[in-house]
């Protein structure tokens, strides 16, 4: 479904991606983890456009590119069949739950308004926020506010998301709820790339582990062989350094 291949990005003097590669398939969870520092938002930025790499090639669905002549279409192509979900959440601070959650569906999608807003409540369901749907984010909490950001990327039917520390902004007790909805949506079949620091969930949910460190894949493999049995040196330093306990 998506297949990434030899993608680099430099800020000036600083090569932030070196050489990246790897491939997801329909209804896997692939986990991102690795240092602050190593480029994984930067990789996650680069996958939906919100940088451009200098180089290498997507392969999404039925579209390829080499991502330095990626064309507009191509760009609103991977938006459209895509959703992210931020550590800060990003949500429209004057704008409602609902509201915000109906957003890409009118703008984006141009569907109805009566059409989307069906839709954005069904999903406000789906993370235990119905009853606050007339709430600005203000009156939420951080995971209140992060459930409204996961429903706002399921309302959009995506083929992918991709979740960039979902909980890091969140105060231990909030972090619970927002991994219990991202593990219902596993069970839906959805398609998830997730950096995240917490190992343990990442142990659970996901079929693929990639450890970055320096602008590469340092090690990768399913989570028995990444959590358990790492063979590089720095991916066994950063786990005796993150909270892994199995
Ligand atoms: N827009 C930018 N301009 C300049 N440097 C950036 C930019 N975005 C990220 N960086 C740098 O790239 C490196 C990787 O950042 P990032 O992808 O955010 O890492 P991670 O998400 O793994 O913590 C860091 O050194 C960061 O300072
Ligand atoms: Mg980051």
């Amino acid at each position: 479904m998506l297949k990434v291949q030899h993608i680099r990005k430099s800020f000036n003097q600083l090569e932030v991606l070196k050489d990246i590669s790897f491939e997801v398939e329909r209804g896997e969870v692939l986990a991102i983890i690795g240092p602050s520092g190593s480029g994984k938002s930067t990789l996650l930025r680069s996958l939906n456009f919100l940088e451009r790499a200098d180089d290498g090639h997507l392969v999404f669905l039925d579209r390829a590119m080499h991502i330095p002549e990626a064309t507009k279409e191509d760009i609103a192509y991977i938006r459209k069949h895509s959703a992210m979900v931020f550590q800060q959440f990003n949500l429209f601070k004057y704008k409602t739950a609902l509201e915000n959650v109906m957003e890409g569906l009118v703008q984006v999608q141009k569907k109805k308004k009566d059409e989307a807003k069906q839709i954005a409540l069904q999903h406000l369901e789906v993370v235990g926020m119905l009853e606050r749907q007339n709430y600005y984010p203000r009156q939420l909490s951080g995971g209140q506010k992060q459930r409204v950001g996961i429903a706002r990327a399921l309302a959009l039917h995506p083929q992918i998301i991709f979740f960039d520390e979902p909980t890091s902004a969140l105060d231990p007790e909030m972090v619970g709820e927002v991994l219990d909805v991202i593990r219902e949506a596993k069970k839906e079949g959805h398609t998830m790339i997730i950096v995240s620091h917490e190992m343990n969930f990442l142990y659970e949910i996901a079929d693929q582990v990639l450890f970055m460190d320096g602008g590469y894949i340092v090690e990768q493999g399913t989570p028995e062989k990444v959590f358990l049995n790492p063979v590089n040196p720095r991916t066994q330093q950063f786990l005796a350094r993150v909270h892994f306990q199995k």
